[in-house]
């Protein structure tokens, strides 16, 4: 593909799509929104309004991290509080589809309608890409940012069009064109972190206690695993507990599974050998969290598995 031609095209498409109306967009620092975010900004410029929504469901520090990172790049980013509204609407789901859906709806009718409505946007930026389409579509599982191609009429639903400049692309297509529209590396070489967040690396209900878990073990994995150039790392959260020694006594603890992965395009991925120190040092480090007494590697690749959990 010419990159450089599919950045003119997707300008003048979002330029003459949107005409002289407003369009909004979310933005959560991966490297999908991101791309989004700067296309948006050439073709309409302040026409362009970028939130990012604190669900509660983002890794420590992430929000105003992603913020200023903007800042510096000259793209003023909102930060919209919204973590009440997606805890209460995960409150007692256990259902992967039934979270996934508790986000989605959290997002798009709650959140994203009412933001909508307030600034007068008509159109939805959007960071979909291919595989987030041929996986819904395949029936495979429902990526949160999938709408039209599942039926959903977002004009009627939600009240704006939704616009996917993004959609012919694969996550490596996609760091080509951001390095090419001048994002940072830290952003262009992002690790992938899906949209439900952290909402996908806890198996059973997600609660603000279960979140301080699943993102303190998140911390540590991507510190210790930053170094190994891996398509993708991440930490999960069991809904089982093991029994095991604390302060001489027994414990009914939490379980956390580290995942390591190699892929270029998500679809499939393989397990990256990690050396046998560093497993160990994961592990050490986990059990030091508050309540967890196991530490896991999971071996699976995908397929059969998928990368997330839920
Ligand atoms: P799975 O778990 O389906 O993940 O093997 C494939 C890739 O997609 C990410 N992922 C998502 N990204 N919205 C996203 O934007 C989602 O709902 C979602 N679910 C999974 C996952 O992190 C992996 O990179």
């Amino acid at each position: 593909m010419n990159y450089e031609k599919f950045i003119e095209d997707q300008v003048a498409y979002i330029k003459q799509t949107v005409g002289g109306e407003k369009a909004i967009n979310a933005l959560s620092g991966g490297v999908d929104s991101s791309l989004v975010t700067i296309l948006g900004h050439r073709a309409i410029g302040e026409r362009l309004r970028t939130v990012f929504v604190d669900s509660a469901l983002m890794r420590k520090d992430e929000p105003q991290g992603v913020v200023k990172l903007f800042a510096d790049l000259g793209i003023p980013v909102e930060l919209v509080d919204a973590r009440d509204e997606f805890l209460s609407a995960l409150a007692g789901l256990t259902d992967p589809e039934e979270k996934r859906n508790a986000v989605t709806d959290t997002f798009y009718s709650k959140v994203f309608a009412k933001l909508v409505k307030e600034s007068g946007a008509k159109f939805l930026l959007h960071g979909t890409i291919l595989t987030d389409i041929e996986e819904t579509v395949a029936g495979i599982k429902r990526q949160h940012n999938i709408l039209s191609q599942l039926g959903i009429d977002t004009e009627a639903a939600y009240g704006y069009t939704v616009m996917e400049p993004l959609k012919t692309l694969r996550k490596d297509g996609v760091r080509r064109v951001a390095e090419l529209v001048g994002l940072p590396d830290e952003i262009v070489n992002r690790i992938p972190f899906p949209g439900p967040a952290l909402a996908t690396r806890i198996v059973g209900e997600v609660t603000p206690e279960r979140l301080e878990i699943v993102g303190a073990a998140t911390a540590i994995v991507e510190e210790e695993l930053a170094d190994t150039g891996a398509f993708q790392y991440l930490a999960v959260l069991l809904n089982d507990r093991a029994t095991g020694i604390r302060d001489n006594k027994r414990q009914f603890g939490r379980i956390i599974v580290v995942r390591c992965i190699e892929s270029t395009d998500a679809r499939t991925a393989t397990i990256t050998q990690l050396p046998w120190k560093k497993l160990n040092r994961i592990c050490e480090r986990i059990v030091q969290i508050k309540g967890v007494n196991r530490c896991l590697y999971d071996l699976t690749p995908k397929p059969p598995a998928t990368i997330e959990y839920i």
